[in-house]
């Protein structure tokens, strides 16, 4: 009788506490789910509005840009750049004869796509600028997006050093 009474309250309090505690959990949780639902867009936008998590970005894109082009292009390195044309030599040469490539001597200032005796893709052929360090620069990061349908098959040279001292290198070159 003892024994069946304890253990019917044992059983009673559990079963209540679980209920409480169930119910206690679902309110909290509607509660909690509530607030944020309704504060939520708030909270969200404040935290992107912290000016530490706008400036991060920045920076680090300011950093990834690094110095400006003129500022490496005048402290470029020709001798580093005749290592960096490396690269370009299996197609282009620097004494005035053609390979896959049109020659390359006396390119900085030469108009693009002007090798008389090379055939060039339309792209290219189309443009007639003089090639001047800034342009060269952009067309050697990415020939193919600078020119459509360019022939050059080449990815690009990504280090701004290398563009910079491979550019030095051929105004060097007659
Ligand atoms: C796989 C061969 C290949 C490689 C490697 C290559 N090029 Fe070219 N390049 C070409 C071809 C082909 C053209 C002509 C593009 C056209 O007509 O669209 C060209 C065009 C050019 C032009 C335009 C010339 C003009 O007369 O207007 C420049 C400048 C140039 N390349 C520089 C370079 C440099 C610098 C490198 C090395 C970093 C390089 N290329 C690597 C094949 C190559």
């Amino acid at each position: 009788m003892f024994d069946t009474m304890t253990l019917t309250k044992v059983t009673g309090a559990v079963c209540g506490s679980l209920l409480v505690y169930m119910f206690i959990s679902w309110a909290g949780e509607s509660i909690y789910h509530g607030g944020a639902e309704s504060h939520g867009g708030e909270e969200v936008a404040q935290a992107y509005a912290i000016p530490v998590d706008d400036a991060a970005p920045t920076d680090a894109a300011a950093a990834d840009e690094g110095p400006a082009w003129d500022v490496v292009y005048a402290a470029a390195d020709p001798a580093a750049g005749e290592k960096v044309f490396k690269k370009c030599g299996a197609c282009h040469k620097v004494d005035g004869s053609n390979g896959t490539g049109p020659h390359l001597n006396g390119v900085v200032g030469r108009p693009r796509g002007s090798v008389a005796d090379f055939a060039y893709s339309d792209g290219m052929a189309s443009i007639h600028d003089p090639w001047t360090p800034e342009l060269l620069e952009v067309f050697l990061l990415n020939p193919k997006a600078d020119v459509a349908g360019t022939k050059m098959g080449f990815a690009g040279l990504p280090n701004i050093k290398d563009r910079a001292d491979v550019i030095a290198y051929l105004a060097t070159t007659k």
